[in-house]
């Protein structure tokens, strides 16, 4: 039986170790430790190179710490579970070869865990009782997914991003108005001293599931380039540019909801830190479906998420050997394009 599972993530710039105990049939948090890297912001984005040097300076003290917090030895823990991708290359290749060397001096189990699955899995840490069936809205530096998911271990896309993702699109926005890198918190805190004034384009809502923000990121460009006082307007930009992108992502959660029939919808990835987000999707989908999302801290890149996917992997009986690689383009496990949605679903 697991009882003890050691999460490790270092898939871009936050080196991150978890420790995860069992709890009678459920698992507990009993530690996270979160290094970022400061080095980036000054590139105005990530720098692979210096990020894979990074995670090697810090993932044993980092380990170290997560271990220290829970008060357990190394001897005490099961089961490793590493992020294998989606990712950096140079990144992930130090957390899986670090896991790798963990599970093989100590003959723990090691499991190879997908990024994005892990953050559907980041609001269970807080509400054990999430279950699917749900929809699940995955927003991130990197992707943006509509996802069905009528049961832990099963994702259904029902749409994706054609272009840019959300957070991409909000680093990309936050670098036209001078604030720096990452875009979102940043936006996010000057949108409430803004207001949703420029006539912003809401692309491709009301036309099925796929979002596409590049042109969206256009028209800021323009509107900044269309001799507007930046210093004046900054916050009126992002106030209009949040609402857009925002009202993009509620709608299409809204028309999913209304599609399954489901009563529940998950938001992860970075860009779900947003409170703003969070209380727009709720206050649209009133009514009609309750809103989760885990606390800023589980929904940014960390390895609690790492830990809680894996021992739901684990506990089916998964395990990976040791010659589970870095995958930069990892597939997902158990994940499906083909649409699959009846009218007749019950509500759940
Ligand atoms: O999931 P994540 O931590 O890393 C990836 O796997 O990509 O997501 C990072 C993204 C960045 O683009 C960042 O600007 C965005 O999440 N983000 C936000 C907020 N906090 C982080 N976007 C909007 N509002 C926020 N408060
Ligand atoms: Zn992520």
């Amino acid at each position: 039986m697991i009882d003890v599972v050691l999460g490790i993530e270092t898939s871009c710039d936050e080196t991150s170790a978890a420790v995860l105990v069992r709890d009678g049939p459920r698992p507990e948090l009993a530690s996270l430790v979160i290094l970022s890297q400061d080095i980036h912001t000054v590139f105005g984005g990530v720098v692979p190179e210096l990020a894979s040097r990074a995670h090697l300076t810090a993932i044993g003290p980092v380990v170290d710490q997560a271990l220290k917090q829970a008060g357990i030895p190394l001897d005490a823990v099961d089961a490793i579970a590493v992020t294998a991708g989606p990712g950096l290359v140079g990144s992930l290749l130090v957390g899986v070869c670090y896991a790798k060397a963990l599970a093989a001096a100590g003959d723990k189990a090691l499991i190879g865990v997908h990024h994005l699955e892990a953050h559907i899995f980041a609001p269970t840490i807080e509400h054990p009782d999430l279950e699917p069936p749900f929809v699940a809205l995955i927003v991130s530096g990197g992707h943006t997914l509509l996802l069905d998911v009528p049961q832990w271990g099963r994702y259904r896309v029902l749409g994706e991003t054609r272009d840019d993702a959300a957070g991409e699109a909000f680093d990309k926005v936050a670098s036209m108005l001078e604030l720096g890198y990452p875009g979102g918190p940043p936006i996010e805190h000057l949108a409430t001293q803004g207001s949703d004034r420029f006539d912003l384009p809401r692309p491709m809502l009301g036309q099925g599931f796929d979002f596409s923000f590049s042109g969206l990121k256009t028209a800021v460009l323009h509107t900044v380039r269309g001799g507007v006082d930046l210093d004046a307007d900054k916050a009126d930009i992002a106030a209009s540019f949040q609402a857009a992108v925002f009202d993009v992502l509620t709608g299409k959660t809204r028309a999913a909801v209304e599609q399954t029939g489901y009563g529940t919808v998950v938001l992860g990835g970075g860009v779900a830190c947003s409170r703003a987000l969070a209380m727009h999707m709720a206050r649209h989908l009133t009514g009609l479906a309750r809103v989760t999302v885990a606390q800023p801290r589980l929904n940014a890149d960390n390895a609690a998420m790492i830990a809680r996917a894996g021992w739901f992997h684990l506990d089916q009986g998964e395990r990976s050997d040791l010659y589970l690689e870095a995958d930069a383009r990892m597939p997902w496990p158990g994940l499906e394009r083909q649409p699959r949605l009846s009218s007749s679903r019950p509500r759940s």
